[in-house]
């Protein structure tokens, strides 16, 4: 096909206005329909966005344990039908025995798959401990009825479906060689095979009877500790009781005349998406056309300029000093900027600051719910790596996080996904590690416009940035918005990774010319953003991303 032809077929494709599910009143959009159908059912029988959210959450460990799970962590951004809002960090901890070194050999070097594919690399789960924070401030239907569904899908099972066939086999052999032959995903199974989880029902049952110290301290939490010392673990019955999740102030801030509302520190998101939109403002977005070579420059230059302060100073906040007022300062943005012309590409050396590794994995999972009132919640949840550390816990059903490589093993290299750390996000006894999940609510004249998040490890910024950016400035809907080709760029490697065969050939050439270099081949998916729009009538707009099984559901 002549370059021609492919570029009119890319436009084709990209100026179809497309909407996704449009519901009156409610509405849950996640990685698959059984999570989304149960949240939505939770609101259709009285429950609010939250209880919603709680039912939602655990039914992704049923049925999306590539990333759903009880054995991770995440973060949730609220905004309440009265325009309050907040968020709760539900991030994992280092255990108290963890060292700065834990990861490094007698010589100083990382010592491969210690903190990816090991007990070892095993953070404190806060999951349960976040479900029960939102149901105790925010529920208002009892926790037994938000999991009664949940129950009942992990008994009845949940179908294989063609993604999910690929993720178990492109990572059965590592999910084997941790977990033994004899685990539930050693199994062949094939697409439209039931897999059914009574471990995990269990298990849920006894938190559902007996609570969030069922986990912390109870049967479930004896069992989890001594799983994971049988495997070389150093996660402790003193860790788990010690876990809290913490309500933290959102990154809260202005773009045009939209007010957005991200998460804080221990995530970068906020702070990055911030310091982004803050950049790119003082320029005419729209005017440069969406996705051309002059709107990729744009992003791409303040994308590089906001990733290196991120990998020099952010960290969890209770543990190092995080100058975010100096951060998002205006002039300091503004200063950030001064050197940007369109006539040429700068170079990541050339605004380089630290240079210590941190690592962090794209396989993670975001869900987005609007309640009949108008609350909203954004949530992104993640086990870190695919399956987590690879480590399933047969007896209880559910896989164990690897998020202790998103901490910097070792300043000075860098990691798998090319990201370049700092002190700030050195390991330390119960210091939660620096993550890119980016929930985040969008606001318009003091009204709820968009609630929306992705996974995609690093890429979650720039993916959560473009779908803002398609339905505010190029005034895409929801599903367009999030269907978009995406690409991102993160300060070093000093490359931009384009979804592969998405953009046209003249695009590229023309960043090529300006001396950008173009990456189509690392990253299979940028981000699978999950959102809902609220439409001027009030209506609730689902953008489902066609990357995965995602789904809306809603009434
Ligand atoms: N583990 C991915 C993240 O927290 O960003």
């Amino acid at each position: 096909m002549t370059k021609t032809i492919l570029s009119l077929l890319f436009i084709t494709t990209i100026s179809m206005a497309q909407t996704g599910l449009v519901t009156q009143k409610a509405m849950v959009v996640s990685a698959r329909e059984e999570a989304s159908k149960i949240g939505s059912d939770i609101m259709l029988h009285g429950g609010n966005a939250f209880d919603a959210m709680v039912a939602t959450e655990l039914a992704l460990a049923v049925a999306y344990p590539y990333a759903g799970n009880l054995g991770g962590g995440g973060f949730m951004v609220y905004r309440k039908a009265n325009g309050k809002t907040g968020s709760l960090d539900y991030r994992e901890k280092a255990p108290l025995a963890a060292t700065k070194n834990m990861y490094l050999d007698e010589n100083g070097n990382v010592i491969p798959g210690k903190s990816t594919e090991s007990a070892f690399a095993v953070g404190i789960p806060g999951t349960i401990a976040g479900m029960f924070e939102v149901h105790k401030k925010f529920g208002s239907l009892p926790i037994a009825i938000l999991l009664k569904p949940v129950i009942a899908l992990a008994e009845k099972g949940v179908v294989v479906t063609e993604n999910q066939w690929k993720q178990i086999n492109d990572h059965k052999a590592a999910i084997v060689r941790l977990s033994g032959d004899q685990t539930l995903f050693a199994k062949d199974y094939k697409v439209g095979d039931i897999i059914k989880y009574p471990a995990l029902a269990e298990t849920l049952k006894r938190i559902s009877k007996n609570g969030r110290d069922e986990f912390y301290k109870g049967e479930t939490a004896k069992k989890l500790v001594a799983y994971l010392q049988q495997k070389g673990g150093i996660i402790t019955l003193k860790d788990l009781s010690k876990y809290q999740a913490i309500w933290r102030k959102p990154i809260t801030f202005k773009y045009r005349n939209l007010q957005i509302v991200s998460m804080a520190p221990p995530s970068s998101g906020g702070i990055c998406l911030a310091q982004i939109l803050k950049m790119i403002e003082p320029f005419e977005v729209a005017k440069l056309g969406h996705n051309s070579p002059k709107y990729i420059q744009l992003l791409t230059e303040a994308e590089r300029r906001s990733y290196a302060d991120r990998n020099f100073y952010l960290g969890d906040p209770d543990f190092v000093k995080i100058p975010q007022t100096q951060l998002l300062d205006p002039e300091y943005l503004k200063q950030r900027m001064s050197d940007f012309t369109f006539e040429k590409a700068t170079k990541s050396a050339d605004i380089a600051k630290g240079k210590i590794t941190f690592s962090e994995s794209n396989e993670t999972t975001h869900y987005s719910i609007v309640d009949s009132k108008g609350n909203a919640v954004a949530a992104t949840t993640t086990l870190n790596g695919a399956f987590g550390s690879k480590l399933y816990c047969d007896e209880l059903g559910f896989f164990l996080n690897n998020e202790m490589d998103d901490f910097s093993s070792k300043p000075g290299t860098t990691n798998s996904y090319g990201l370049v750390g700092a002190e700030a996000n050195a390991i330390a006894p119960q210091k939660r590690m620096l993550s890119s999940m980016t929930p985040t609510i969008v606001e318009k004249n003091g009204k709820l416009l968009m609630v929306l998040g992705t996974p995609g490890g690093s890429t979650i910024i720039t993916s959560v940035l473009q779908t803002i950016l398609n339905v505010t400035e190029f005034n895409m809907t929801m599903q367009n918005a999030v269907d978009a080709p995406r690409f991102h760029h993160q300060w070093l490697p000093d490359d931009i990774s384009f979804e592969p065969k998405r953009f046209p050939e003249e695009t590229t050439e023309t960043l090529i010319q300006k001396g950008y270099k173009i990456n189509e081949k690392n990253w299979p998916i940028i981000g699978k953003v999950d959102a809902i729009l609220v439409l001027p009538e009030g209506r609730r707009e689902a953008g489902a991303d066609h990357r995965g099984d995602d789904k809306a559901c809603g009434f």
